[in-house]
């Protein structure tokens, strides 16, 4: 029997990279190359698909993989979860490879040494960059931080894959990786000493021979060495890196020898290189499989996932009517998870009243609902509460993209954090719903309704404090009483089934009423319309020219349920796909939003690209992009194989487009958006492509649930990347800005609630920039391995604006030695140096 992974090189060889054989250890994809990206996608999925198969064999089960078709993220993840049925079916393995493949790219943008680029034969130094990468990788997943082990992964497969490009193992004949590089305490021998000659200039751009035949013959393992800087001199008679951007290969011995692609001086060896490359990146995730076992090995590669359920519960006296009933509802949201792959795997109950807040993780299903059981309120009578602080814990506490669901009756006392909780929404994509057991006068006055919910007050800008957080998330507001909060809660339970993504959403002022247009495609099943807002009136219209107004409860196109101020519109499943509209106006703000369950989904991030000395690079930026700047968006298509995307638009929240972006296609599913400028206000992202089936072809779209923000302050953090428990640390951070001159308020936290320290003001000249200087103390009883991460916020003097930074810090015991580490504002004065020789 032919072996999996035969089988599947095979088809990884003749799809996946015939055509477009794309990017080398280049990370765009320019021509006939295999960039980093493949390489570790190629390895990821045959390691994983091995990991599977071995899995479905233990357990006496069948595993295929489809033969006729791509060896892709997706086909490899649904044969998994076919073969092992404890695989959630709402995984983002796409999603991981791109994270893992995005922190592989970054050590291009941040880490200039030697030794991550094994450059200037810095073999020892390298080796111990990878064995302690991989170190860091298994900590992290002893201690369950999955996103930190990504991290460092995806770190150490870069410097791990330049060897096989940089070094001249492949000129030396081996098929092999070299698995000395994995392991700390084999000795590295044949090493060439530094002052063993090993190259000769190229003749006439020819590098064919350019290595010494005696370093051939002896087997002597050499890198090419590397420098922007044009004053540089590399030791004599050794081989350089080459290409245009490296200055030592303009020196004798001429020419280079890196396989970084299919152009490069060594280039006739880059698919060798490459191919050997993607072996040592599966040999090093076997070592890493064999020392976590096969469950983290999965839930590392995003097979099965950290899904958090958060609750923040408001516990002051004015809840006491209603706590009976948020304690039942929320203990049925947790059973209607139970079993499904939308199961929590933790939970988290934040409370708070009138003087402070407090957090509760527990894993433990039975006792949370335990714990959940015991609330009483009565803390602090009818006070405001401390609503935001709450708020503001879950979302710096809980895991990226968790589903926390926020219950009040009172306006919020600490209103003050509301452009930092918007911030957090935004950084970290969680979903914000709010659960409002309460009713408010239309008029905006202040009304007591003690005789039918609670006793709450609260105006209608109070209210509208939540409406805002909710809708930057593309969470709800539900405003009900006390007796309708468990019907509300249910019918906003479907927003959470599997494989959800959201068609289109829009919000408005009161009054002002909207006629929307959006696309349904044949791969959306269960759509449903949710309108939020008092006395709305909508007509709906269907591809067929058919409509149903509000008031029909169960019309031709769909079903209406009402509770509070919530609308829903479950659409019946004939003839949905095509172009429908809706107009809908309202007494009060609104939102609309269509949702419906499909594989073909979005994720996008902000990239910043980057001109390196190994090719264009891009990686992702963890701040607000810059207000009339032009900016870059990788997009990915999840489950997208037969889609292709047409038009990427960002659109404000009235659903009006403000730019249209350039899409470039990258490789697979994957595309760069340019935009020429980023908007004022906040702006959602709007795709439209083409499905294609193997009948037809049909039109589809996709919203962001998120909104996004630009800001005029630009903010960066420059730190180290791991930290010593019981060290403190300090860290640079420099805040720039186009607006308002004055004192700019400047905070810091951590997400494990650690003490940073940082000036609590700077002040910045309009159009001037200003260092600041913080210290950050990770306790010493803090494991190896613990995911730190740290935002620091810059706010402009009267709140107009605001722009934020987030690091990820990984706790690790022993600290990685750098050598001949170039700081960075080292390296872009090198750039600028090298654009004014070539002006
Ligand atoms: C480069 O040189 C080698 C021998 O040194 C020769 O075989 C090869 O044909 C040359 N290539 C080109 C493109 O001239
Ligand atoms: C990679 O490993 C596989 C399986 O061990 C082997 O068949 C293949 O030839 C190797 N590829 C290279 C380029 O060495
Ligand atoms: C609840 O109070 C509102 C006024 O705040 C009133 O309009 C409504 O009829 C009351 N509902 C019940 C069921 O008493
Ligand atoms: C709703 O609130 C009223 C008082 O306003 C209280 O009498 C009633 O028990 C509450 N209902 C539930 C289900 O908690
Ligand atoms: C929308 O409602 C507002 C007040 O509720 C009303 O003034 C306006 O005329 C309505 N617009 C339309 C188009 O019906
Ligand atoms: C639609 O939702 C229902 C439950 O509301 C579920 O049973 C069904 O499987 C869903 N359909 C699809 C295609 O997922
Ligand atoms: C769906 O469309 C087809 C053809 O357009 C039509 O024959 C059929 O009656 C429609 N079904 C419904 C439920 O509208
Ligand atoms: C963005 O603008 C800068 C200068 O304003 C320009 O140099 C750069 O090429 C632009 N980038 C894109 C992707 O348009
Ligand atoms: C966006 O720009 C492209 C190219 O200029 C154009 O074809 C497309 O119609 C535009 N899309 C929208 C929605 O304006
Ligand atoms: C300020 O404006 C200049 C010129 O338009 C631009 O290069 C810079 O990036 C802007 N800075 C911020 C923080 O927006
Ligand atoms: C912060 O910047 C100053 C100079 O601007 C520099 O001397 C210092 O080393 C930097 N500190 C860190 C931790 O990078
Ligand atoms: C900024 O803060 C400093 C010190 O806190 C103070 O002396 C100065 O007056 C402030 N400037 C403004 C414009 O508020």
């Amino acid at each position: 029997m032919v072996s999996l992974v035969v089988v599947a090189v095979f088809l990884l060889w003749g799809t996946v990279f015939l055509p477009p054989q794309a990017g080398g250890f280049k990370i765009t994809y320019p021509d006939a190359s295999l960039s980093h990206q493949e390489i570790t996608e190629a390895a990821i999925l045959l390691k994983t698909a091995e990991v599977c198969r071995d899995i479905a064999k233990a357990q006496g089960k069948d595993f295929t993989l489809p033969m006729n078709n791509k060896l892709t993220a997706d086909t490899v993840q649904k044969a998994c979860s076919i073969s092992n049925s404890d695989l959630s079916t709402l995984v983002n393995f796409r999603l991981t490879i791109f994270l893992i493949c995005s922190y592989n790219r970054a050590v291009d943008r941040k880490q200039f040494s030697d030794a991550h680029h094994f450059d200037n034969e810095a073999f020892s130094s390298g080796r111990d960059l990878i064995t302690q990468g991989i170190t860091n990788v298994k900590v992290s997943l002893k201690e369950g931080n999955y996103i930190s082990a990504q991290k460092s992964l995806g770190t150490v497969t870069h410097t791990l894959q330049d060897f096989y490009s940089h070094s001249n193992w492949i000129e030396l004949g081996y098929t092999d990786p070299y698995s000395t590089l994995i392991k700390a305490n084999e000795p590295l021998s044949n090493i060439a000493g530094s002052k063993t000659v090993t190259c000769k200039s190229c003749v006439n751009d020819n590098c064919t021979d350019n290595i010494l035949s005696e370093v051939l013959q002896q087997k002597t393992l050499t890198s090419g060495y590397f420098s922007l800087d044009p004053r540089y001199n590399k030791p004599a008679g050794k081989c350089s890196h080459g290409g245009t951007l490296d200055f030592t290969s303009y020196k004798d011995p001429t020419g280079g020898i890196n396989k970084d692609d299919v152009k490069s001086e060594h280039g006739f060896l880059h698919l060798k290189a490459a191919n050997v490359a993607i072996n040592a990146t599966m040999e090093l995730l076997e070592d890493i499989r064999k020392a976590a076992g096969e469950t983290a090995f999965l839930r590392l590669m995003g097979l099965s996932r950290t899904i958090m359920l958060v609750f923040v519960i408001d516990i002051t006296g004015s809840m006491s009517n209603d706590i009976a009933e948020i304690k039942k509802v929320s203990i049925s949201m947790i059973d209607n998870r139970k079993g499904t792959s939308e199961e929590p795997t933790d939970y988290m109950l934040i409370t708070f009243d009138d003087t402070g807040v407090q957090q509760t993780r527990i894993s433990d299903i039975d006792k949370f609902k335990e714990k959940i059981n015991s609330l009483s309120a009565s803390g602090g009578g009818d006070l405001p509460g401390m609503c935001l602080s709450g708020l503001l814990m879950a979302l710096t506490r809980a895991p990226p993209s968790s589903d926390i669901f926020v219950f009040t009756d009172g306006s919020a006392k600490d209103t003050e954090l509301k452009s930092t909780v918007g911030a957090m929404i935004e950084s970290t994509e969680s979903i914000v719903t709010f659960l409002l057991p309460t009713s408010i006068s239309s008029r905006g006055e202040r009304v007591s309704d003690s005789q039918n919910s609670s006793s709450s007050l609260m105006t209608q800008s109070e209210l509208q404090l939540y409406r805002d957080l909710a809708h930057v998330s593309g969470g709800q507001t539900l405003e009900v009483t006390n007796t309708t909060l468990s019907e509300a809660s249910t019918a906003i339970t479907d927003t959470f089934t599997s494989g959800q993504v959201t068609v289109f959403q829009v919000s408005r002022s009161a009054g002002n009423a909207g006629n929307f247009s959006f696309l349904l495609d044949s791969s959306l099943s269960n759509v449903t319309v949710y309108i939020t807002g008092d006395s709305t009136v909508f007509t709906i219209y269907s591809p067929t020219g058919v409509s149903q107004s509000y008031s029909m409860i169960d019309g031709s196109l769909g079903s209406i349920q009402t509770v509070g101020n919530l609308k829903k519109i479950k659409l019946k499943s004939d003839n949905t796909t095509g172009e429908w509209g809706i107009s809908v106006n309202s007494t009060s703000s609104y939102t609309m939003k269509v949702i419906g369950q499909s594989s073909v989904d979005i994720l996008f991030n902000f990239v910043e690209m980057s001109l390196g000395g190994h090719g264009d690079s891009w990686g992702q930026i963890f701040t607000r992009p810059s207000i009339g700047q032009n900016a870059t968006l990788s997009l990915s298509l999840s489950g997208g194989e037969l889609a292709t995307v047409t038009d990427v638009l960002l659109v404000d929240a009235s659903g009006s487009s403000v730019v249209n972006g350039t899409v470039t296609l990258v490789g697979g599913t994957d595309y760069l958006v340019s935009l020429n400028r980023i908007p004022e206000g906040e702006f959602g992202l709007l795709l439209k492509g083409l499905l294609n089936s193997s009948l037809s072809s049909s039109r589809f779209q996709r919203q962001s649930s998120i909104y996004h923000k630009g800001s005029r302050i630009a903010l960066t953090v420059d730190t180290q990347t791991t930290t010593i428990p019981g060290v403190s640390f300090s860290f640079n951070f420099t805040v720039a800005t186009n607006t308002t001159a004055g004192n700019y308020t400047i905070r810091a936290r951590t997400s494990n609630g650690f003490t940073v320290t940082v000036p609590s003001s700077l002040n910045v000249a309009t159009g001037g920039s200003v260092q600041g200087t913080g210290t950050l103390t990770v306790p010493s009883n803090t494991e190896s391995g613990t995911d730190v991460t740290l935002i620091v916020e810059a706010e402009a003097p009267g709140s107009t604006d605001l722009n934020y930074a987030t690091v990820r810090l990984t706790a690790s015991a022993t600290s990685i030695k750098f050598s001949g580490l170039q700081s960075f504002s080292m390296f872009l004065s090198l750039i600028g140096l090298f654009v004014s020789l070539l002006l």
